[in-house]
């Protein structure tokens, strides 16, 4: 398979990064963008891609198994939005705050929940705000609690051995596409001209 149109994103595609090109209508992706994640800096990677995307009022969902990488999306995230310094992984304090120049961070990891009742009980209901972009480890722990995501990631390891993670992409509105586009962008070859 050698390189071709991507849909309407309209990049062309290294199909050793890209499994599968996404298509997008209407701020909703048909398929999810399916990408190849080699190492751990690919991973930081991703959320870097993303960083200048990220406007106020978004939601990012992560899900994946335990040592799936979501963590370090994130950082790669934070890391590319001027965060210096260690990055705690939010797995037991629930929630990690970072009051960024223009947005308030939040990256919040679900995994102790037991019950979704807690959603009600933790308070963690008020990260989500018109100011905030909340990053949501194991949303699937509050499914039906947290607002509709933005933007879908969803992280599973490529091999038994450890190696190497897949990653699908999934949009739900404007500002989930954009960022869809940003990845697209920095795991695939320039456009070229018509
Ligand atoms: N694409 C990848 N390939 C191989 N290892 C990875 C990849 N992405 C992340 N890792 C590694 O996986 C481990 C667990 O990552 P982490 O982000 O803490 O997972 P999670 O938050 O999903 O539990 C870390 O050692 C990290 O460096
Ligand atoms: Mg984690």
């Amino acid at each position: 398979m050698g390189r071709k149109p991507a849909g309407r994103l309209g990049y062309l595609i290294d199909p050793t990064d890209l499994v599968r090109a996404s298509t997008c209508d209407a701020g909703q992706s048909l398929e999810p963008l399916t990408i190849a994640l080699a190492d751990a800096s690919a991973t930081t990677r991703v959320g870097s891609a993303i960083a200048s995307e990220l406007r106020a009022g978004m939601v990012v969902t992560l899900e994946g198994d335990l040592g799936a990488g979501k963590t370090t999306l994130v950082r790669g995230a934070l890391r590319a939005l001027g965060v210096e310094g260690a990055i705690k992984s939010p797995t037991f304090a629930l929630v990690e705050h970072y009051p960024l120049s223009s947005i308030y961070f939040y990256h919040i990891d679900f995994y102790r929940f037991a019950e979704s009742a807690e959603w009600e009980t933790s308070g963690l209901a008020d990260c989500f705000r018109a100011d905030s972009v909340c990053f949501v480890e194991w949303p699937e722990r509050v499914a039906g609690m947290l607002p509709p995501a933005d933007l879908s990631l969803a992280l599973s390891f490529a091999s038994t051995d450890g190696a190497g993670r897949t990653l699908a992409v999934r949009a739900n509105s404007e500002s989930g596409e954009r960022c869809v586009s940003a990845i697209a962008a920095a795991f695939s070859y320039p456009q070229l001209p018509d």
